[in-house]
């Protein structure tokens, strides 16, 4: 039996509208209108977004809007600013725009306006971003903070390290930041072996406190401090938290007056914006920081408020759902033509496959269409060096999202000539490629054309921005936030849930012990008995 999702009146059109632009081109689309370009971009609070690299039409606009509107999406988005629990399987309000809404909005959760409690937290940061960069706050010998290392994963990590990366040009060049989430050891050590206990703060950054990796690393953490400076009062100056687990985090040993909480509304892949960003904050200081928020607000009101077709997260989630859905297409890439930005794919993947890597509808019923796709990317120009290969001539279609900025940061002519050259010509060549007659009219040898033949018609949005900045970077991140809330809505799925990393943890736990204790009687299937075997050296 079908869903209702592809019973959708418009589901169909879809269906029989995708053959029809099968049967075409984008060398015969643009030839067709030669104001495509100038009619397919978006021009929106300060982001240049260009769509027209799309196997699209104004047809296929249009049936996509429908077919959004058919499913809800403006319900589900008004449902969602408001506060409601649409994250039905944790029972939960999904409210990561209330962490930018500016004072004097009110939100209200059960009854309860968050939105002075926001305000509250993002002052309580401000001051302690204060202390340490003005060098107030001592460290137990006395000495002010140089080290800042942030212990988390997943949510509680990829926002902060992307954050800082993309924004170390604004940060304080005289602390020195360290990110560590990986449960094997090395990460911490490797993070901490040039340190001095009596200069460093730990910022343990866990929204529910209980996660392995974190509370491993945490502990080493406690026990690495103590060594050099073999005093419990120390983890007073040198431990804050940041979590909604303040139970978790006193028993833990932090006062919880170094805690900086957040709440069950913000999910751990969107919670870069509230006091997980403390990371952020201490790098590149209060002012900045606002304004990353402010740009998220933007985005959150653009998208809120936006006709559909004038709306960038729309646009650009109904395109992803297209190739997903219509195409076939099993991945989405994301190259940010800014090295600030290298770490931005890494975190968009947790974000959008956390979020859309889902199975069954939000009543349960299992998908009979494909849900979120693979996202993953690398900065230019360096992937144009790697696998770039594979997305202009093999035989996978990859849609691509290039993100470029029109300043450089750091002025070095002709560096931004180059590196913003070469974005524009990847977008040119994946769409237009080179017929089997252009390759020959540049006298190549017979049997050399159809190697050098690219076909092209392989799809692409180009983002453009005037530069780096908190603001901007507020605005992709927010941008992305609402694209994945966008998909999520058509397929009827929960976005805001997590339960697919659930069962590899529990078989971890279970799994500890045995390779601890050597006499356990091993239980589980061949293959995984052999490996426990091996890695005890008793195979
Ligand atoms: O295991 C997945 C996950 O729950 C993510 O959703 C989350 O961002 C990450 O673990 C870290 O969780 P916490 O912030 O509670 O330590």
């Amino acid at each position: 039996m079908k869903s209702p999702l592809t019973e959708q009146p418009y589901w169909k059109m879809l269906e029989k509208h995708a053959e029809e632009i099968k049967s075409t081109d984008l060398r015969s689309l643009f030839a067709a209108d030669e104001n495509r370009g100038k009619k397919m971009m978006l021009e929106a609070e300060g982001i240049y977004l260009d769509y027209a690299k799309h196997r699209i039409t104004e047809k296929t606009l249009e049936l996509l809007f429908e077919l959004a509107k058919a499913c809800g999406l403006e319900e589900k988005r008004a449902a969602m600013f408001s506060g409601e629990k649409i994250n039905v399987t944790e029972n939960r309000a999904v409210l990561h725009t209330a962490l930018r809404a500016p004072v004097g909005e009110h939100i209200f959760v059960d009854g309860h306006d968050v939105v002075p409690d926001v305000h509250q937290v993002l002052g309580k940061m401000g001051e302690f971003a204060r202390k340490i960069r003005q060098g107030e706050w001592k460290g137990h010998t006395g000495k002010p903070i140089k080290n800042i290392v942030n212990i988390g994963i997943g949510g509680s990590d990829l926002g902060p390290v992307m954050a800082y990366e993309a924004l170390k040009y604004y940060s304080a060049r005289n602390l020195h930041f360290r990110f560590v989430s990986n449960v094997d050891g090395s990460d911490f050590a490797e993070a901490v072996q040039d340190l001095q206990a009596d200069e460093t703060l730990f910022i343990i950054s866990s929204k529910t406190f209980t996660t392995l990796e974190t509370m491993a690393n945490a502990t080493t953490a406690r026990k690495w401090t103590l060594s050099q400076l073999k005093d419990e009062k120390s983890i007073a100056r040198h431990f804050v938290a940041v979590s909604t687990n303040e139970k978790a985090v006193t028993q833990f040993g932090i006062d919880p007056q170094n805690m900086f909480g957040f709440w069950d509304w913000v999910g751990g892949r969107y919670s870069m914006s509230s006091a997980i960003g403390l990371s952020t904050m201490l790098a590149i200081g209060p002012d900045h920081y606002h304004d990353m928020l402010k740009g998220f607000h933007a985005m959150d009101t653009h998208f809120k408020n936006a006709p559909l077709n004038k709306n960038i997260p729309v646009i650009m989630g109904l395109l992803g759902l297209w190739y997903n859905n219509f195409f076939d297409a099993q991945t989405q890439a994301v190259f940010p033509y800014d090295k600030y930005l290298h770490r931005f794919p890494a975190y968009l993947q947790q974000l959008t496959m956390e979020s859309n890597g889902k199975h069954v509808t939000l009543d349960g019923k299992p998908t009979d269409y494909q849900t979120g796709p693979v996202y993953w990317g690398e900065p230019g120009t360096n992937g144009q060096h790697s696998f770039y290969q594979l997305i202009h001539q093999g035989t996978k279609l990859i849609p691509v999202d290039f993100i470029g900025f029109r300043e450089s940061l750091n002025h070095l002519p002709p560096h931004q000539d180059y590196l913003i050259a070469n974005m524009i010509a990847q977008g040119e060549a994946l769409a237009f490629g080179k017929t089997a007659d252009e390759v020959k009219a540049e006298g190549v040898a017979a049997p050399l054309v159809p190697h050098k033949v690219f076909e092209g018609n392989r799809p692409s949005s180009t983002f453009f921005l005037d530069k780096v900045s908190p603001e901007n970077l507020g605005k992709l991140v927010a941008m992305y936030e609402h694209c994945v809330f966008v998909q999520g809505a058509v397929w009827d799925i929960n976005p805001f849930d997590q339960m697919g990393v659930e069962l590899g943890k529990v078989l971890a736990q279970n799994i500890i012990p045995e390779l601890q204790d050597h006499g356990k009687a091993l239980k589980h299937d061949s293959s995984t008995n052999a490996l426990i075997s091996f890695y005890r050296g008793t195979h």
